[in-house]
């Protein structure tokens, strides 16, 4: 059957969009949903959610400012207070030069990367993302019409800076890096940035720099990329930065961040994209966020919760020789299950079905897709070696992630690993993960739209 999508006026067309397919992240909540609609309760490891919310005073604001009907339209690139406040911030916490002009606030980093994104892109243009990257960063980029192209990562997850040089070309514009990491919960420090900034001044690249966990760094402290510019003239500039009030402040669904554009140029463009597309932020949540940057205390409180986590209930993890160490930052560790012989999809289903606990395959962090000319994809492929590995989201209550670990460890030692049909469980549907579950190493499939739609979180 030929298939007509209205619009393209040819047979068998589709769009960029209908070809790319959700994540992962979105297919192991459907998974976990269904579970606990069938009458189980599912300890939920998978999800980039702190158990702990926003201080008071963000509530309190945000609702001061519904109340007093300050709910307005605000500019485009947000309150100047608010952008005043960041600025400050971004001096005193980041180490970061920057000016309100060159600050655009979103609703959420995850808008801020996708506007930048959009800003950036060049027809025919390719975009160095990690190998083992989160899987919205891939989506944005196809979506603002970049070629991925995938970076190594050494053992410790940080990037590879002569694998780097070897994947690019002609055509890079961007380099994307993400520290603290998710998934792998990697930290690079100022030697290794500046490493990269190098690289990248050498070939004439933009980097983006997602910074949305920048307060959750274990053992010493985060280095904005950015703070290695503040004495370069803003017109040479080239690290566009991302941060979130989601992870920081516990405030994950007000959907508040900001870039901080690099040089004038740049942000005058990502004003022009965020007026096209979202016309500005919620006016009462960047009330909320003002709130929030007052708060003296409340990021290393929140970080504390997160490092007893880490500390407490990862170490089984480590014993069992599944994490070879603790994650340096970010609220995610990759455990390596390879010792069980299962495909990392065929291990999260059979986790889910027999021990109810719910973790993400490593696939879905590493997919590969092939495009057409016109940046369709055509089929996905995925690096073989995260078949070992899933991820563990360690932000979630102490008591679940006890229990979630214990029995992932119990798992693992038992030997017996069943199959889910046996459970009365149908496998993990696939997603964005390149092989359902069972699939052959190195599998690579055709694309396909799946019906969007749901959650899809951290
Ligand atoms: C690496 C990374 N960047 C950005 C975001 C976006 O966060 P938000 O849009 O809530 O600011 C997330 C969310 O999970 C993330 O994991």
């Amino acid at each position: 059957m030929t298939t007509h999508i209205r619009g393209t006026g040819e047979p068998g067309l589709m769009s960029v969009a209908a070809t790319i397919p959700s994540s992962c992240l979105h297919d192991i909540f459907r998974a976990a949903d269904r579970k606990e609609r069938l009458g189980g309760e599912v300890v939920k490891l998978h999800v980039g959610e702190p158990y702990f919310g926003p201080p008071e005073e963000v509530a309190e604001a945000l609702a001061a400012a519904v109340r007093q009907g300050r709910t307005a339209y605000s500019e485009v690139e947000g309150l100047l207070e608010l952008r005043e406040a960041v600025v400050e911030k971004l001096a005193t916490a980041n180490g970061v030069d920057s000016d309100p002009s060159r600050v655009v606030i979103t609703p959420g980093s995850c808008q801020g990367l996708s506007a930048l994104l959009h800003t950036l892109a060049e027809p025919g243009a390719e975009i160095l993302l990690p190998e083992l990257h989160w899987p919205v960063h891939l989506q944005q980029a196809l979506l603002a019409g970049f070629r991925p192209v995938f970076y190594p990562l050494d053992a410790g997850f940080r990037p590879d800076p002569e694998g780097i040089r070897a994947k690019a070309g002609p055509r890079t514009r961007v380099l994307l890096v993400n520290s603290p990491a998710n998934p792998t919960g990697a930290v690079l420090d100022a030697g290794q940035l500046t490493e990269l900034l190098e690289l990248a001044r050498e070939h004439g690249w933009g980097i983006i720099s997602d910074e949305a966990y920048e307060h959750y760094v274990y053992d010493g402290g985060h280095v904005s990329f950015a703070s290695l510019e503040r004495d370069v003239p803003v017109a040479e500039r080239i690290v566009h930065s991302t941060f979130s009030f989601s992870k920081s402040l516990a405030m994950t669904g007000y959907r508040l961040g900001y870039v901080a554009a690099a040089d004038d140029r740049t942000a005058h463009a990502l004003r022009v994209v965020q007026e096209a597309s979202i016309i500005g932020p919620s006016t009462p949540v960047q009330y909320a966020g003002i709130a929030a940057l007052r708060l003296a205390g409340a990021t290393d409180a929140h970080r504390e919760l997160v490092r007893r986590n880490r500390d407490t209930a990862l170490a089984p993890l480590v014993a069992a020789g599944l994490l070879s160490e603790l994650p340096a930052g970010g609220w995610y560790a990759m455990a390596d299950i390879s010792r069980t012989g299962l495909d990392a999809e065929e291990f999260t289903a059979r986790l889910l079905a027999s021990r109810s606990v719910a973790v993400v395959a490593g696939t879905g962090f590493a997919t590969q897709p092939r495009l057409d000319e016109a940046g369709r994809i055509r089929s996905t492929a995925f690096a073989p070696w995260s078949r070992h590995l899933v991820r563990i989201a360690f932000c979630v209550a102490p008591e679940a992630l006890r229990t979630g670990v214990r029995r992932l460890v119990e798992f693992v030692e038992s030997g017996e690993y069943g199959k889910p049909e046996e459970y009365g469980e149908a496998a993990g549907d696939g997603g964005f993960s390149g092989a359902g579950a069972g699939a052959p190493s190195g599998a690579e499939r055709s694309a396909g739209a799946r019906a969007g739609g749901g959650r899809a979180v951290g």
